[in-house]
């Protein structure tokens, strides 16, 4: 395991993706983790990570300096290698002209972190990606410099007989040519990992420690059709078999057919436990009228728990509840960055608290394209598994203003029209979520010789790697020209169909 301490860096997470995507497991935590924990985790080389702070800033984070004498190979990236040197005695000070973006590395040693990397005769240049205003300016006894570039005469370091390395530059970005060739040799070459953490192994691992923690316990798992809780159910149900009951919840604001589709997958095909929970009436009840996003949504989530309460109360017995946690959350909610709540989302969180039921969350250590893989080595259909993200209020927040049966029946007809098409010309999956909104509004519009006076459909369909910031999708005109065609002439009570060419930020990628 390769064990990384986070400074607070925007690329932390892209370190730890690079080093799994060498088959090796990692864990990110943050750079105030005890030695003792360290010891407890048998950490086969550190990663320093970078940060935003100077380390003479008042409040700049230090990790504990006994780090250094675990005799744990550690490799410094940027302000994890400022850190390294001024902690090992060196100085390192506010550099003349900062560096950020592309920079030309000349690397003075061809063994090491650039071991096998050599292009030719003589020295050797290569492209690296660097952003940083401080720099080592004084290396401490035993390290020498392995590369430079322009602004850094230390762009990358070594020890001579400690295995230590660093560099200025950031290996885990693309741009940085020779990134993963840096990692794997850290990895590889001073760590001695062997690239073994695969699904599979995972799914035996996470099998054995799930039977260990459950024991003969009953376990209950909210599943609603997206891909984090079909793939926990699975993981669990593969572990633990039929002390796994899964409660599936209708709020009535799901798309066409999918629910079913998942529902058949896991009713029929895997054979397990599932409630299904029609609560239609009661969350159309509830919304009648409503018509602020945020009302929505605290309706919605509160409800939801309502009904899930009763039925898991209607099982008895029960200790844990298996929830779809992923990585990116756990780093989120253990980083020192905060942000300004813009939704309240709404997820199954709060549950486990009002529920008193300890948390089950076997893919609290893995990335969302991880947790796919998992998914398909677990046998699930592709569908499912490579199914966009869908929001937990469902189509409640993509129909402006209120929520009725007859608007979710117009939604549900334009949306089956919109998937279809991203589908059949091959749109789907290149997206990050391609969906339709119906809007509060009608326009006049002309059919056959008639006027009429209908609803507007807009649709919706960004790129985006993990939602916190998106693109409209430059779809061809052709495939909007013929959604928009079939969409006015196959729902009843839509004229106009419109495509928002909005980014994220300033906008959201759903409307409400
Ligand atoms: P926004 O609209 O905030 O959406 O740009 C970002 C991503 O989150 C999804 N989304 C939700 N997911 N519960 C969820 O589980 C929610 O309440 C919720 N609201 C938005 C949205 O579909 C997009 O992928």
């Amino acid at each position: 395991m390769i064990l990384i301490l986070d400074f607070g860096s925007q690329t932390t997470q892209l370190i730890a993706r690079r080093i799994r995507e060498q088959k090796v497991y990692c864990e990110i935590h943050p750079y105030s983790i005890s030695v003792e924990r360290i010891k407890e985790l048998r950490p086969a080389g550190i990663v320093m990570s970078g940060g935003p702070c100077s380390v003479y800033d008042n409040d700049a984070p230090h990790s504990d300096p006994a780090v250094l004498a675990l005799g744990i190979p550690i490799l410094g990236i940027c302000y994890g290698a400022q850190l390294m040197i001024l902690q090992c005695g060196g100085r390192v000070e506010r550099a003349e002209k900062r560096e950020f973006g592309k920079a030309e590395l000349q690397v003075l040693r061809t063994d090491g972190l650039f071991a096998g990397l050599e292009t030719g005769e003589g020295v050797h240049h290569h492209q690296v990606w660097m952003s940083h205003g401080d720099r080592v300016e004084v290396v401490p006894d035993g390290f020498e410099a392995t590369a430079v570039s322009a602004h850094s005469p230390f762009a990358a370091l070594r020890h001579r007989d400690k295995p230590f390395v660093a560099v200025q530059f950031h290996p885990e970005v693309a741009h940085t040519l020779i990134g993963n060739d840096v990692l794997r040799n850290f990895i590889f070459g001073f760590c001695g990992c062997r690239p073994d953490w695969t699904m599979q192994s995972f799914i035996e691992t996470t099998v054995a420690a799930l039977r260990e923690k459950v024991g003969t316990a009953r376990v209950i798992c909210a599943l609603s059709g997206g891909v984090d809780s079909s793939v926990t159910a699975a993981m669990v149900h593969r572990a633990i078999g039929d002390q796994l009951t899964c409660i599936y919840v209708n709020n009535g604001l799901m798309r066409s057919g999918e629910s079913e589709a998942i529902l058949r997958f896991f009713k029929e095909t895997s054979k397990l436990n599932v409630i299904d929970v029609d609560a239609t009436d009661f969350f159309l009840d509830e919304l009648h009228g409503v018509v602020d996003p945020e009302l929505k949504r605290k309706k919605i989530g509160l409800g939801f728990i309502k009904i899930f309460e009763e039925e898991a109360g209607k099982i008895g017995n029960v200790s844990y509840l298996a929830q779809g946690t992923l990585y990116p959350d756990v780093i989120e909610s253990v980083s020192f960055r905060g942000a300004a709540p813009i939704k309240s989302h709404h997820n199954v969180g709060g549950l486990p608290e009002i529920m008193k039921l300890d948390l089950i969350e076997p893919l609290r250590e893995l990335f969302k394209d991880e947790v796919r893989l998992l998914g398909l080595e677990l046998g699930l259909p592709e569908e499912a598994i490579y199914r966009q993200p869908f929001p937990g209020p469902g189509l409640g927040i993509r129909i402006m203003g209120e929520i009725t049966r007859e608007r979710l029946d117009i939604l549900r007809q334009a949306d089956v029209i919109v998937l279809d098409e991203m589908k059949k010309q091959g749109w789907y999956r290149q997206v990050w979520q391609s969906f339709a909104v119906l809007l509060p509004i009608q326009t006049v519009g002309v059919m056959g010789d008639g006027r009429t006076y209908e609803h507007v459909v807009a649709i919706r369909c960004v790129d985006s790697r993990d939602a916190m910031t998106a693109d409209w999708s430059r779809l061809p005109y052709d495939l909007l020209g013929t959604m928009s065609t079939r969409i006015i002439n196959e729902v009843r009570g839509v004229n106009r169909v419109v495509y928002d060419i909005s980014s994220k930020p300033p906008s959201t990628i759903e409307w409400e």
